[in-house]
């Protein structure tokens, strides 16, 4: 979502810092009647000296999310069972390492651009920029060293039934190819509700493309030994995006119904991912954007139920689109947490609000481009319960 036609750049800047604090209180004060509570850490060093903090969220029910400044990576996110355990359902590593020597996404924060780019080209204004082709041949997550790289700069908030880690970035002109100094802010906020919500905030120097995206992979069972495919998913939209052999949009809009792509009503991830079926062959399962119904507005957008743990999680957005990956490039290779195992084959799954992947190069699509006269504006909430 784009705010249009403010005054000048400063106010913009000055709005910008508000939106982002708007929830601030004195963390002394807020601290003697609330049970929701933030703390930091060190997690670890980069090799080149940045140290990382670990920040744990939690409320009064027992719920934490870790968050690393590393990518503004979630490295653990407890929720209750029917019985009333909580346990980490996002995977996950257990060292700053780990992370840094796999290339999974888990848990981060995507930028600048989330999703496929076609041949990592596109052009604003008549100018052609090139991105890197870092999934061959195409341009994925931001490039080599995307927003799930950098270490953000943190600061918290507390409120009586809310904690925030908010999280800030400045991403340079021209850094992964983009144009224009696009100043970001995440602010993730844990409150009493069991609900997470992600608020994104950017403005731009120059005119830039921007979609980003948390990358948290899900399994609800809480056992990251079992697959995803008893997990009963459902989209709000009637239709979805086809893909090319390379996973970008073929640019046609195709109704869902009547489709192993069809998730209005719930249906386990593995009802149909071994349909035959050109595009589940494509994504080698789900790996695909959904046309979001109702745009425009906060809605809820998905949901993932865990029938024998009972875990609900209900997903919120304002974006016009969801990507459902069904880890479909797990393969045994990364180091599980919390134990000696690896990820195997759809272990964990992914719900990713966003702008449709390849926007820049598919005009009929919503718009993904920021002038230094807008905000960025999106918000996702990820809420739990059980049933
Ligand atoms: C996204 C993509 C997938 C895959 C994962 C990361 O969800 O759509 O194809 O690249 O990220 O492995």
């Amino acid at each position: 979502m784009r705010m249009k036609n403010l005054f000048y750049t400063s106010l913009l800047f000055l709005l910008f810092l508000a939106t982002a604090c708007k929830n601030e209180t004195k963390p002394e004060a807020a601290a003697t009647q609330s049970k929701v509570n933030i703390t930091q850490e060190q997690y670890g060093t980069l090799p080149d000296g940045q140290d990382v903090e670990i920040y744990h969220l939690s409320n009064e029910n027992g719920m934490s999310v870790d968050i690393i400044t590393y990518g503004g990576i979630i490295t653990s996110w407890t929720a209750p069972n029917k019985a009333g355990d909580y346990e980490n359902i996002a995977l996950g590593h257990d060292s700053l390492q780990h992370y840094l020597e796999n290339n999974s996404y888990f848990g981060a924060l995507v930028g600048r651009y989330g999703n496929r780019i076609a041949k990592g080209q596109f052009t604003l204004d008549g100018n052609a920029y090139q991105l890197a082709t870092n999934n061959e041949p195409n341009h994925l997550h931001g490039g080599i060293k995307g927003f799930d790289k950098v270490v953000w700069t943190a600061e918290t908030s507390q409120g009586p039934e809310a904690v925030s880690l908010i999280l800030s970035h400045v991403s340079q002109d021209m850094e992964e190819g983009y144009p224009g100094n696009l100043n970001t802010k995440v602010t993730y906020t844990l409150n009493n509700n069991d609900e997470l919500k992600v608020d994104y905030l950017a403005i731009t120097d120059k005119k830039t493309i921007v979609n980003l995206t948390q990358h948290t992979y899900f399994n609800l069972s809480g056992d990251f030994n079992k697959t995803n495919l008893d997990h009963e998913i459902m989209i709000a939209a009637d239709a979805y995006l086809p893909v090319d052999e390379t996973l970008i949009p073929t640019g046609e809009i195709r109704p869902v119904e009547g489709t192993p792509f069809d998730f209005t009503q719930a249906k386990a991830i593995g009802a149909e991912i071994e349909a035959e079926n050109t595009q589940i062959t494509r994504g080698n399962g789900y790996d695909h954007c959904w046309v979001l119904n109702n745009q425009g507005s906060m809605r809820k957008v998905a949901s993932a139920y865990h029938p024998e743990s009972g875990r609900l999680l209900e997903i919120f957005s304002d974006e016009p689109g969801i990507q459902l990956y069904t880890g479909n490039f797990l393969n045994g290779s990364l180091p599980m947490f919390g134990g000696e195992g690896t990820y195997q084959f759809r272990t964990g799954f992914c719900l990713e609000t966003q702008h449709y992947p390849d926007s820049p190069n598919q005009p009929d699509f919503p718009s993904v481009v920021l002038t230094p006269q807008e905000i960025y504006q999106t918000t996702t909430t990820f809420k739990f319960s059980t049933k």
